[in-house]
């Protein structure tokens, strides 16, 4: 029998069936190898669709996939349309698909659009290509600056650190705002744009539900490309501060997402949802016009410390950005690129009760989950030895920056020794913890105490109960360093305690807590949910 949320969600308006939904982003390299070599890839994750059925989540988002060098692990993709051997082939990626809809999970993929690697056949030629050729023109060339051109054209930086330029032979420099092997592509080409298309029918064909777009507020770049402020360069971070940044959010990208959404409006039902580090909320909001993104990441929850007031700041102004257009706030507290929750709440058992208490506020809230994989088990960041690292950033910033391995350790599965059931292989590309015991999906699944339970449990409460409707929230007043919401349509209340007493739980019936309860007392770093 349909349950109540689903009847709402489907038969309604079956082509918006992301408007409540939980996507859960698997890690490809690091969620399930079945090849032996160290590497997750499609049959694997194949093989593990029961256990993501079992957790309750209802959509997949695949990280690349595609032909690459790997240089930052298939983001510097070489072909788009194909799946690196690493990963599986086409064949492998249909049968997955095929399979993840009998399981009732839709899927979606990374698409890869403001940058290609340097191994895609389009800079093999543009390097071959003389200065102002057609060839060069697919990407961002200039002369450098200085009597003999030495310096580079402006003084933008690279996200993974050092400057955004790298000269080629014959004297010119081309622009990468990633890697030097990312070389950024020239969007106000029109073949840029036609092979984009290209490739969104390609896997839209294929039955992709939607995309992932990585960078959305990147690709168009101002003209005559003005030097940035000093303050913006950040090595290492994705986020875009609040200031005038030259490199991200031109105005000219709006037009790439109109293009794509025209496409995907040939094929009702799929979405698009977009990776927008801006801050600022009016112009995050103009990713969403109706003609644009289906959706966008908000990473205010992953960028808002422990901290009662921040969090509620950042829910509202959450909400507000998106009240009135025809989208849903998204919510996330983890993915690929920052430090694990469970870490960076605190270290050991705090940090642990914290993400738990976290993972309850963001159920609670009305839209579109992010769940990234391996938080549903609490897994700590690692501290991983240098010799280890294999994060871009790592290099790039000459050894000052760690990167982002320690949140893409491959996911423990079963066993009392590393790597845990993940791989057969000994040698995983990033080496899993020996302590990780505890923490596998087999340790966890029937212990009603654990992470993984609280995920289930809170994941079916969310897909079941009437109470989760209503896309507004009501604040009550709390003690300091609390707060207490109601969603207004179907009443579910949600109570977090950040102070360092327990306080009275607000009135109703309690339907589910992060942490034990102190009779009719909510503990510190504890949420419940009543109704
Ligand atoms: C996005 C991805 C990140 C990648 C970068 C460059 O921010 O999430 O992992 O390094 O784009 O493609």
């Amino acid at each position: 029998m349909r349950r109540t949320a689903d009847i709402r969600q489907w038969a309604t308006d079956d082509v918006m069936w992301w408007r409540d939904c939980v996507f859960y982003q698997v890690y490809v390299r690091s969620f399930a190898d079945s090849n032996g070599d160290g590497v997750g890839d499609l049959p694997g994750i194949r093989s593990r669709l029961g256990y993501l059925q079992l957790l309750g989540v209802d959509a997949l988002w695949l990280t690349p996939f595609y032909r690459s060098p790997m240089v930052d692990h298939g983001y510097d993709v070489a072909d788009p349309r194909d799946v690196d051997p690493v990963f599986g082939d086409l064949e492998d990626f249909d049968a997955l698909v095929d399979d993840a809809h009998a399981h009732g999970l839709k899927v979606t993929i990374d698409l890869v659009q403001n940058h290609t690697s340097s191994a895609h056949r389009w800079f093999t030629e543009a390097l071959q290509a003389p200065p102002g050729s057609p060839e060069r023109d697919r990407y961002v060339f200039r002369d450098g600056r200085g009597v003999d051109g030495s310096d580079p054209p402006n003084n933008w930086t690279s996200m993974f650190g050092g400057s955004a330029w790298t000269r080629v032979a014959d004297g010119q420099w081309y622009l990468h705002l990633f890697a030097p092997e990312q070389p950024d592509l020239n969007w106000a080409n029109t073949e840029v744009h036609a092979d984009l298309e290209r490739t969104l029918r390609f896997w839209l064909d294929r039955g992709v539900d939607g995309f992932r777009i990585d960078v959305a507020h990147g690709m168009a770049k101002p003209s005559g490309l003005p030097d940035m402020p000093p303050e913006a360069a950040a090595t290492g971070a994705l986020a875009v501060p609040d200031i005038d940044d030259p490199r991200f959010d031109n105005d000219g990208v709006h037009d790439v997402h109109r293009m794509v959404r025209k496409v995907l409006d040939e094929y009702p039902g799929r979405v698009a949802v977009g990776e927008i580090w801006v801050l600022d909320d009016e112009r995050f909001a103009r990713y969403l016009r109706p003609d644009e993104l289906h959706l966008g990441f908000n990473f205010r929850l992953v960028t808002t410390d422990f901290d009662a007031a921040a969090l509620r700041e950042a829910i509202e102004r959450s909400l507000h950005t998106v009240a009135g257009l025809n989208t849903q706030p998204t919510w996330t507290l983890a993915n690929h690129d920052v430090w694990r929750q469970v870490s960076r709440y605190d270290d050991g058992w705090r940090g642990v009760a914290r993400a738990r208490a976290m993972a309850l506020v963001e159920l609670a809230l009305p839209g579109v989950i992010y769940l990234y994989n391996g938080e549903e088990l609490g897994l700590p960041n690692v501290e991983l030895p240098d010799s280890a690292l294999r994060d871009p950033v790592w290099e790039r910033s000459g050894h000052t920056e760690r990167g982002r391995d320690g949140a893409r350790v491959p996911l423990p599965w079963e066993g009392h020794r590393a790597p845990f059931g993940f791989s057969d292989a000994e040698d995983t590309w990033l080496p899993m913890p020996d302590d990780w015991a505890a923490l596998t999906v087999e340790a966890q699944l029937e212990d009603p105490g654990s992470v993984l339970s609280l995920y289930r449990r809170g994941l079916d409460l969310r897909k079941t109960r009437t109470e989760f409707s209503g896309d507004e929230l009501e604040w009550y007043g709390a003690p300091p360093g609390c707060f207490a919401f109601r969603r207004k349509g179907g009443g579910l209340i949600c109570a977090l305690n950040i102070s360092n007493v327990p306080v009275p739980l607000p009135p109703g019936e309690v339907l589910l807590s992060s942490g034990p309860l102190e009779d009719d007392r909510l503990p510190e770093d504890t949420a419940v949910w009543l109704v």
